[in-house]
């Protein structure tokens, strides 16, 4: 009794994580195995490498260890059955991958571990690195071979149950219909960018707003550039509008704007990070951009 209140349940918050379900195959001196793993994860694109967190009482480890290799197999949401029993036997209790029925194999290509068929990702890895954290090892897989079957649909897990994909989550964006010209306008900044990240100055003064005036279309933004990737955006819109002439603070709160703007069938997405600009009130402001018209249009 009293072991049985000292055993450390898991709370309900430890099974609140959403993720995939993978069958692990490995080879041991008896044959190959199989066991279910949630905690898999891809966390290098180049190389490709794949984190499996695995337990010490586990064949699956012990097998890994010795041959240095296994096969990641990312189920599908047709394999519910073959999952319970690759997670709910061991290898020590049974020959999982010889019931009848259950698993159908695919020879591998690069390592020597079978893989399982019918599921959404198939990774052959070796084993790079071994690391105990707390009550699992995480083992490293460099990627040696991978394929995908896209008319197979993940199987997910959450709260110790199994789910199919959902409908999709549109972003919470703002809608907004524009003309051709403007639309045009924003993908050719974006050249492919599945979002256009801009950062913009916001200046008032009475109830006017300092905009930019671009040629060729009918549109009017506050002035606004596109920071380069991983560049700290304030930072560089504060270069641009020195550059641009401007004699405006740059204050260090912001906003952000999430847009997609439609027009048809096409559309491009937009986040605005929105700094506000406080101008000189002594100055009038008029200045130039060197391709574009910009209008001060300050009191
Ligand atoms: C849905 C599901 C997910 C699991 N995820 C993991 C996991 O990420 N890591 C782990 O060590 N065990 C996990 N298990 C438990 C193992 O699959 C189980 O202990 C299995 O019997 C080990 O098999 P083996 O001894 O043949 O290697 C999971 C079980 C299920 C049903």
């Amino acid at each position: 009794m009293e072991t049985l209140l000292a055993r450390k349940v898991p709370s309900k918050a430890e099974r609140y994580f959403s993720t995939g379900i993978s069958m692990i195959t490995s080879r041991g001196t008896k044959g190959p195995n199989v066991m279910a793993a949630e905690w898999v994860l891809q966390i290098s694109y180049n190389p490709v490498l794949i984190a499996i967190f695995i337990h010490k009482g586990s064949q699956t480890l012990k097998n890994i260890e010795k041959t240095k290799e296994f096969g990641v197999n990312v189920a599908s949401k047709e394999q519910t059955a073959q999952v319970s029993v690759a997670g709910g036997y061991s290898g020590f209790e049974i020959d999982k991958m010889g019931l009848k029925n259950i698993f159908k194999t695919l020879a591998p290509q690069k390592i020597k571990t079978p893989m399982i068929s019918g599921c959404t990702i198939n990774a052959e890895c070796n084993l790079v690195r071994k690391e105990k954290l707390g009550d699992h090892v995480m083992l490293v897989g460099k990627v040696v071979h991978i394929k995908h079957d896209d008319t197979k649909s993940p199987l997910l897990y959450h709260s110790g149950r199994y789910f199919g994909l959902g409908s999709m989550v549109e972003p919470d964006r703002q809608e907004v219909s524009t003309d051709k010209d403007t639309l045009e306008f924003f993908r050719d900044l974006a050249q492919g960018r599945f979002v256009l990240k801009c950062a913009g100055v916001l200046v008032e003064s009475k109830n006017n707003v300092l905009v930019t005036r671009w040629p060729k279309t009918k549109l009017e933004t506050i002035p606004f550039t596109i920071p380069p990737t991983g560049k700290n955006q304030r930072a560089h819109l504060k270069k641009f509008i020195l550059e641009i002439g401007l004699d405006i603070q740059i204050e260090k709160e912001s906003t952000m704007k999430r847009l997609v703007l439609k027009n048809g069938k096409e559309i491009q997405r937009i986040n605005f990070v929105i700094f506000k600009g406080k101008n000189n009130p002594t100055k009038s402001v008029t200045w130039k951009l060197k391709q574009d018209d910009v209008i001060a249009n300050l009191a």
